[in-house]
């Protein structure tokens, strides 16, 4: 478990936030957005090169921030993210379930092993996270400081895509962990929410696309392209894009908000 920070004093009033999947993508945007929002920040990843990337280039920049690696489908290392915000900056306030994988397949192919993996990273991962989180969070001595749970579903998790069943399974199963865990959680002053992201041009969105390609022929690109057409602001959605509805839920502006995935999709699906 690498991890790697730049040491800054530990003070009462900064906000400490761990953010899973952060090494590229989406959760990149999410913790550069949270540094510059002042949180201190733990990029948590699967690949520590990436992490570590992360971090570096941030405290290049002068925030805080440090990385540590580990798989979110096992529940021992949440705890190791967890520990590693507690020694480098001192507290947790906010916890971002980002981590995800796709899976690109008709349901009728699906094997036990893809339907284990997607639900272990996706759905067990973000249980996972809940739990450590808490566990931290009841540890602290934060009066009715509000601490937050951030968990990424998607718009797959409010309409179901097809050739991504499976994932769209997982996302709905996210929401149903955010209103539980929203439910059960409130009277620790935690509140849990999820972001609901469109169509974002990261990685996870070429492997889409070049699945897509194998399995219903045509260019690399074209899918994209495609699904990109019912966007009504016309445009492919940004890691910052979503990072800045992040950084709301993980604002003293949100505090009151809990139990809530929200869509942030550019105008795709009205419900
Ligand atoms: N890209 C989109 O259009 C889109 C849309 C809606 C929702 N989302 C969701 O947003 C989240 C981030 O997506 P992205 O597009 O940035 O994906 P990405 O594939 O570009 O990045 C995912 C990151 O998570 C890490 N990761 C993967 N498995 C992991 C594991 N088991 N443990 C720890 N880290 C792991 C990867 O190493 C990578 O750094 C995912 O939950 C995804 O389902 C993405």
């Amino acid at each position: 478990m690498a991890h790697w920070h730049n040491g800054v004093d530990h003070m009462s009033d900064k906000r400490v936030a761990v953010i899973t999947g952060s090494g590229r993508g989406i959760g990149k945007g999410i913790a550069e957005r949270l540094a510059r929002d002042g949180y201190c920040v733990v990029i948590a990843d699967l690949d520590p090169h990436t992490a570590q990337e992360t971090a570096r280039e941030l405290t290049d920049k002068g925030f805080a921030a440090a990385s540590v690696a580990g798989d979110v489908s096992r529940k021992e290392d949440h705890r190791t993210f967890v520990q590693t915000a507690v020694d480098e900056f001192g507290r947790l306030d906010t916890y971002v379930n980002n981590a995800g994988i796709a899976q690109i397949k008709l349901l009728q192919d699906e094997t036990p092993e893809d339907i284990e993996k997607i639900f272990s990273i996706n759905v067990y991962g973000d249980l996972y996270g809940i739990q450590a989180a808490t566990e931290q969070f009841r540890k602290q001595d934060d009066g009715e400081r509000i601490r937050k749970i951030i968990n990424a579903s998607s718009i797959a998790g409010h309409i179901a895509f097809d050739l991504l069943g499976a994932y769209s399974a997982t996302k709905f199963a996210v929401r149903g962990l955010t209103q539980a865990a929203a439910k059960e959680l409130g009277r620790d002053h935690i509140t849990v929410n999820a972001y609901c992201p469109g169509i974002v041009g990261t990685d996870m969105w070429d492997l889409i696309d070049e699945k897509m390609v194998e399995l219903k022929g045509g260019k690399k690109g074209q899918y994209l392209k495609q699904y990109s057409q019912s966007i009504t602001l016309g445009r492919v959605e940004t890691p910052a894009d979503v990072a800045d509805y992040v950084s709301y839920l993980a604002s003293p502006g949100a505090d009151y908000m809990t139990g809530q995935s929200v869509q942030i999709d550019g105008g795709i699906q009205f419900i």
